[in-house]
């Protein structure tokens, strides 16, 4: 068993307060990281969470930290970013406010944030706003613990690679919030990447994959990630690699294998290779798992193969060779 596959066994026995803040984690995910604050977390490096928003995870990781027997509450500190508000671009919910809703002129849910957090200030080091202004570029301090649910964009990801992914050391643990989100296809091949230097968990505890580092990672694999620098073929087989390490959650309730076969199509499809992200995605469509919660994304990848096919005139790259060709020999 892993270090932290220890923790599953004892999912099934947490309790946490039903007052919990609104959360969109799903609680399999809020019981995990309150085990890894009671019980496998020491404070003695960085805790960090990137994407609090309005702190249901948060809240879970600091209540386990809180009663833990080795982390110590003077100085331990658990740092929370996300821009604590509301707005384009953000991909914060109104629902982080207490109303539900944004009150009128108002888009920041900051101070209920903190009102919430209320038990755990003395140990909670607040970010707020975008995590390319508030993580400090020259901070080298190692990370303990890196839970990351904020990297819904490469250029976020990108912050975070270079940031934080950077400040791992063996034994550090993270937590890929989104891993079963095919339309992020970078948390995918990027732990692909990762694969030599770290240990998974065990299955993804719902859409959360957990590992931990077991070797320090060679700077040109963390240069090669956060500058996104491999080639769409490697791309596909690091998944690949993912594939061969992962299956079903804990729960039985997700495919990993044919998410990450739809995150290749993703990957095609942001690389503009419409007909292959089609080609692959299609498929696909008959996975019950898929069918039912990713139709959108079949929508997407069937749409753009079609705008694609209709304005290069239904071809291929071999068609518009052709087409150009002959259009070379009329002139
Ligand atoms: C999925 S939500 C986090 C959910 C939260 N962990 C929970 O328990 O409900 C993602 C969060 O990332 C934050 N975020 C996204 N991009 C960001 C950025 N560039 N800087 C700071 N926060 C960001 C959003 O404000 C949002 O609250």
């Amino acid at each position: 068993m892993t270090n932290l596959g220890r923790l599953y066994s004892l999912l099934d026995d947490v309790r946490l307060p039903d007052d919990l803040p609104y959360t969109q984690v799903s609680s399999w995910e809020l019981k995990f990281l309150y085990l890894l604050g009671r019980h496998h977390l020491t404070g003695e490096d960085r805790l960090v969470e990137l994407g609090s928003g309005g702190g249901g995870s948060t809240y879970a990781l600091a209540l386990g930290l809180q009663q833990s027997p080795v982390f110590d509450e003077k100085t331990g500190r658990l740092h929370a970013y996300d821009f604590f508000r509301v707005g384009k671009g953000t991909f914060a919910t109104e629902k982080f406010f207490d109303a539900g809703k944004a009150p009128e002129g108002d888009n920041s849910f900051l101070e209920e944030f903190r009102g919430r957090m209320e038990p755990f200030l003395p140990f909670l080091e607040i970010h707020a706003g975008d995590l390319w202004q508030t993580s400090d570029p020259g901070d080298r301090s190692p990370v303990e613990f890196l839970h990351i649910d904020i990297a819904k964009t490469p250029r976020v990801f990108k912050c975070v690679s270079e940031r934080f992914l950077t400040r791992l050391r063996p034994g550090s643990v993270v937590l890929h919030q989104d891993f079963a989100g095919p339309r992020l296809p970078w948390l995918h091949y990027s732990t692909g990447a990762l694969l030599p230097y770290i240990e998974i968990a065990g299955p993804p505890i719902r859409s959360t994959l957990a590992f931990e580092v077991t070797a320090p990672v060679p700077r040109d694999v963390l240069t090669a990630i956060s500058e996104d620098s491999f080639s769409y073929e490697r791309k596909l087989e690091l998944i690949s690699a993912v594939q061969e390490r992962v299956d079903r959650d804990h729960t039985g309730g997700i495919p990993f294998r044919s998410v990450l076969e739809l995150a290749k199509a993703y990957v095609a499809h942001y690389d503009g290779r419409h007909k292959q992200a089609w080609a692959i995605a299609k498929p696909l469509a008959s996975d019950e798992y898929l069918a039912r919660t990713r139709a959108d994304h079949f929508a997407q990848l069937r749409k753009a193969y079609e705008q694609d096919r209709r304005s290069n005139g239904g071809g291929s790259a071999l068609s518009r060779v052709k087409r150009l060709v002959r259009r070379a020999v009329r002139a």
